[in-house]
C-alpha cells in the first residue's frame, strides 16, 4: 500500500480482464472546445439553458430537469416533463460531458449540438416545435443581439441555438476532488482510501469500465439492470443499433461528484452506495431473480468482504467534491406585445 504513497508511477498495476483496454485513472485536462466557442457564446446559452421559453408550456427550461443544485440532474428516478408526464429513464448529470462523445444513456446522439435540440421537440420533455421556439427566440431583441455578436448570424437558427447550449454545457466540469489533489501530492488518503483505491484497481473489477480520468470509457454494458421481460423492461443501446449484443447495454457513468448526482443508474434505482456496492458484490445479481440474460463478462460476483466494501465506499467519496454553485442569468425580455 505505501507504492500508492510514492506518485502514481509506483502504483502496482491495475487488473483488467484480457482485451480490455483500459486507461489509468487521472486527473482531468481542460476539455477540447471547437473553435467557435468563446466566452460570449457560452454566457449566451447559459441564459437559453435556463430560459422556459425553450418549452411549449413556457414553463420548462433545461434547467427544470438538469438543476446544478441537484447535480446537474433533477433529483428523482426518472424524470417529469411537460403536463408531468413521467419519462422512462433518469435525467443525466450534465457534469463532464463535454468528454463523452456520444449523449444519452443509449448514445443516441453524437454531438452536444445535435443533441441540444432534441429534449426540447421531445413531446414528454419540453414538448414545443422548434420553428416555434426559433421564431419567439427571434423576437426577443436580446438574444438576437448577442447571437449576432457570438456567432455572425444574422437570426436565431437551429443550429446557432445548438451550439450556444452545447458551448455552456462545456463549461461544467467537476472541481478538483480529493483524489484528483492526492494524485497532485497536495492532499493525503487514509490507509482504508488507499486500500479501496487498490480494490476499484483490482479485484473489485471497477476499472474494466470506470477508467480513465473520467472514471468512465464512454462505451456501452449490460449490467443487469435492463429488466428484461418485466414491466420496466428498457433494452437501451439495442434500441438505437438493433444489435442483439447491445441488449440493455447503457453508456458508463462517470463517478465523478457521484455523491451529488443521486439517484444512479439509467432508471435511477439506485441511491445509496453501499447497496449499489454489495449488488456488485453479488455480480448484480441480487433482487433481479434469476439474473438478466445477456450480461456484461466482464461482471462477476467479486467476494469482498465486508472490510473491503468499506475501504471501496471510502475511495469512491473521495471522487466527489460539491459542484460549484450557479445562479440562474438574468433573462433578456420578451418583447412587449402591448402596441
Ligand atoms: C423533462 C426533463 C428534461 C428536460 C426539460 C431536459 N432534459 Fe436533458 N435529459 C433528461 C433525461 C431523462 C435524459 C436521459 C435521457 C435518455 O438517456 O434517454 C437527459 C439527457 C441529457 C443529456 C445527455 C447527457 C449525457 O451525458 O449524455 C444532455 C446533454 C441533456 N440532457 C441536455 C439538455 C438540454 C440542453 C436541455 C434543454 C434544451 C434538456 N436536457 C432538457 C431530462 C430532461
Ligand atoms: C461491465 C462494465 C462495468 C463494471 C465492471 C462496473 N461498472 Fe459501474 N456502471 C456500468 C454501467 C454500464 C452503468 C450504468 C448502468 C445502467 O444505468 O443500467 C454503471 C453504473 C454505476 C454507478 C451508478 C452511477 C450513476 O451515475 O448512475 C455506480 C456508482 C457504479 N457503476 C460503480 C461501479 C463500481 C464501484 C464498480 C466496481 C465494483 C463498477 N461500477 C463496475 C458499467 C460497469
Amino acid at each position: 500500500m505505501a507504492r500508492y504513497r510514492q506518485g502514481q508511477d509506483h502504483w502496482p498495476p491495475f487488473a483488467v480482464a484480457e482485451g480490455v483496454d483500459a486507461e489509468p485513472l487521472g486527473r482531468l485536462s481542460a476539455p477540447a472546445l471547437p473553435a467557435w466557442q468563446t466566452t460570449e457564446l457560452e454566457e449566451l446559452g447559459k441564459q437559453l439553458f435556463f430560459d422556459p421559453r425553450l418549452s411549449g408550456s413556457g414553463q420548462l427550461a433545461c434547467a427544470s430537469c438538469h438543476d446544478p443544485d441537484l447535480g446537474w440532474g433533477d433529483g428523482r428516478a426518472t424524470s417529469f416533463g411537460h403536463d408531468r408526464q413521467r419519462g422512462t429513464r433518469n435525467a443525466m448529470t450534465l457534469l463532464n460531458v463535454a468528454y463523452f462523445d456520444s449523449f444519452f444513456w443509449d448514445g443516441r446522439a453524437s454531438s452536444l449540438e445535435e443533441q441540444a435540440l432534441l429534449p426540447i421537440e421531445d413531446p414528454i420533455e419540453m414538448a414545443a416545435e422548434l420553428d416555434t421556439v426559433l421564431e419567439s427566440l427571434n423576437a426577443i431583441p436580446g438574444y438576437l443581439d448577442t447571437f449576432q455578436r457570438a456567432l455572425g448570424t444574422s437570426s436565431v437558427t437551429a443550429s446557432a441555438l445548438g451550439k450556444a447550449l452545447a458551448a455552456f454545457q462545456r463549461t461544467l466540469v467537476s472541481r478538483p476532488s480529493r483524489f484528483d489533489r492526492f494524485l497532485a501530492g497536495k492532499a493525503s488518503l487514509n490507509d482504508q482510501e488507499i486500500e479501496g483505491l487498490h480494490l476499484f484497481r483490482t479485484q473489485a473489477r471497477c476499472m474494466n469500465c470506470h477508467h480513465g480520468p473520467l472514471f468512465s470509457d464512454g462505451r456501452f454494458h449490460n449490467i443487469g439492470l435492463a429488466l428484461v421481460g418485466r414491466r420496466y423492461e428498457d433494452l437501451g443501446r439495442f434500441l438505437i443499433t438493433g444489435r442483439e449484443a447491445d441488449k440493455g447495454a447503457f453508456r458508463t457513468p462517470s463517478l465523478r461528484d457521484l455523491l451529488y448526482t443521486t439517484p444512479w443508474m439509467h432508471n435511477g434505482l439506485f441511491v445509496n452506495l453501499r447497496g449499489t456496492l454489495a449488488t456488485y458484490n453479488l455480480g448484480m445479481r441480487q433482487g433481479l431473480r434469476d439474473g438478466q440474460p445477456n450480461m456484461s463478462a466482464l461482471v462477476e460476483p467479486l467476494g469482498l468482504s465486508h472490510e473491503e466494501l468499506d475501504a471501496l465506499e471510502a475511495f469512491l467519496h473521495t471522487l466527489s467534491r460539491r459542484p460549484a454553485r450557479v445562479h440562474p442569468p438574468a433573462l433578456p425580455a420578451s418583447p412587449n406585445k402591448m402596441p
